[in-house]
């Protein structure tokens, strides 16, 4: 795999089109995607949510995809490629994917434990669930349970990657179907428990006096994480696709599947948080322990939570392996390492950060070694982690991509290679070419900035 000439490619079109979907589909939509748009207000915040995709989410999309595309190269390489002095674009990707990573890991293991959990010792979690999740987080003693499905989780990744595209694509083509059909499943169930209506009138209200600053950037960020942007994964996803498949159907379907996958995520538990009368509190403890409530009060809640993390878990797979791929092309074909001893050195540094991640979640505070600052809930090693991805190594790398497009490599060069040299229609082009030089770079950089100097509580 260290020269383009031998380097491997998706099988077919729609094994990218769920490899990629995969990716971009995951914890963000499930686990963090509906706490976001009840806290932000609720059908206001869905439309600022879709509007912010489809301007800014697909435009970067594209220019991502249509940079890995063009050089079939890793995004340190794609960069260098393209213009020497910008590979450090690329090497920002990475870097922020390898931090996500390394605690997006540790939520794929509680998803795990708490599939079993689910299966074997319901009760338990039912009686207390927020002891239950602190519990498993190490509130009572080490968290040994939770660190070993975490590594379970990685290790999983891990294996999956090591057969390339090949493993990927298999993956995603199974997995990705059945966690459409265990979505609108669940959907289903929700919207038609008795007093769901109320919820669902709160998703479709709008109501624009709830928009603030905060909800816009929040959205902002929301839409860069869940569609996998600013860290070189759309891009190095892309490098593996040849060069006569058309990347603006791509990018729309690919938006169009992670911003589904959102809003039956918000339509599945908006309305049972408000049939079940639970407050739909925000943060870590949200797919957790406020959902424990929400399935204990529903009808066969055992199964039908057995699902959901069943789910949480299919979605998390999926994106984890990109980033693993992405950071793992990168030092293959950069550094011209071996790639299954790459991954596995990779993996003991992400695990190392990762069991931090997961210590720093109440282990920590309960032998004094970090201070929290609420409480057991709010850690702040990992909210360290996830301020610094979400909310500025992400956007940074996003702002920097569409910068280098716009006004570097050129938005003509990224249409042609989108449309394959006019192979393909773009009626938009002239629409991608404006937004991607002026109203990208402007928006993207209003958030970073704002979220310096403000420093927002988007959670
Ligand atoms: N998009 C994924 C999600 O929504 C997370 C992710 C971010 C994956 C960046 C890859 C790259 O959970």
């Amino acid at each position: 795999m260290s020269t383009t000439e031998n380097r491997a490619e998706f099988g077919s079109k729609i094994g990218f089109i769920l490899s990629a979907a995969g990716s971009a589909v995951g914890l963000g939509n499930i686990w963090k995607f509906p706490g976001k748009a009840y806290a932000c207000g609720g059908g206001a915040f869905l439309i600022i949510y879709l509007i912010i995709v489809a301007l800014v989410g697909t435009t970067v999309m594209m220019a991502e995809f249509t940079i890995g595309r063009k050089t079939h190269k890793n995004a340190v390489g794609a960069l260098r490629e393209l213009n020497n002095k910008f590979a450090w674009i690329g090497g920002l990707g990475v870097l922020t994917g390898f931090i996500i990573l390394s605690y997006y890991c540790q939520v794929g293991g509680w998803a795990m434990y708490y599939i079993v959990a689910y299966i074997t010792d319901v009760a338990t979690v039912w009686a207390d669930p927020m002891a239950y999740f602190l519990n498993m987080l190490g509130a009572n003693g080490f968290p040994l349970a939770a660190l070993a499905w975490g590594l379970v989780f990685l290790a999983l990744t891990a294996f999956i990657i090591t057969h390339g595209t090949a493993g990927i694509e298999k993956m995603s083509t199974i997995l990705m179907p059945v966690l459409f059909v265990l979505l609108i499943g669940l959907m289903i169930r929700s919207c038609t428990l008795p007093g769901a209506d109320e919820g669902l009138s709160y998703m479709l209200h709008v109501d624009f006096s709830t928009i603030n600053g905060t909800a816009i950037l929040t959205a902002l960020g929301q839409a860069f994480f869940s569609l996998s942007l600013g860290m070189g994964v759309m891009m190095t996803y892309a490098s593996y696709l040849s060069s006569d498949d058309n990347l603006v159907s791509n990018t729309a379907i690919v938006c169009t599947l992670d911003t589904l996958v959102a809003l039956f995520a918000g339509f599945m538990i908006i309305p049972a948080v408000f049939a079940t009368g639970i407050a739909p509190g925000m943060g870590g403890a949200f797919g957790f322990a406020t959902l424990a409530g929400v399935f204990m009060a529903i009808p066969g809640g055992q199964f039908i939570g057995m699902l959901f993390y069943f789910l949480l878990f299919f979605a998390a797979i999926t994106s984890s392996t990109s980033i693993l791929e992405g950071c793992t092309a990168f030092l293959v074909e950069e550094k011209g390492t071996e790639r299954k001893k790459t991954i596995l050195v990779l993996c003991v540094v992400l695990y190392i950060i990762g069991v931090l991640y997961t210590l720093s979640q109440a282990y920590m505070n309960i032998k004094g070694i970090w201070i929290s600052r609420e409480g057991l809930q709010f850690p702040i090693f990992g909210d360290f982690l996830e301020y610094l991805t979400d909310r500025l190594l992400l956007p940074l790398g996003a702002f920097f991509t569409t910068l280098f497009v716009g006004w570097i490599w050129g938005p003509d060069n990224s249409i042609e290679e989108a449309t394959s040299y006019g192979k393909y229609k773009f009626t938009l082009a002239p629409a991608y070419k404006f937004i991607v030089k002026f109203i990208d770079p402007i928006a993207i950089g209003a958030i970073i900035v704002a979220g310096m100097v403000f420093g927002m509580s988007i959670s």
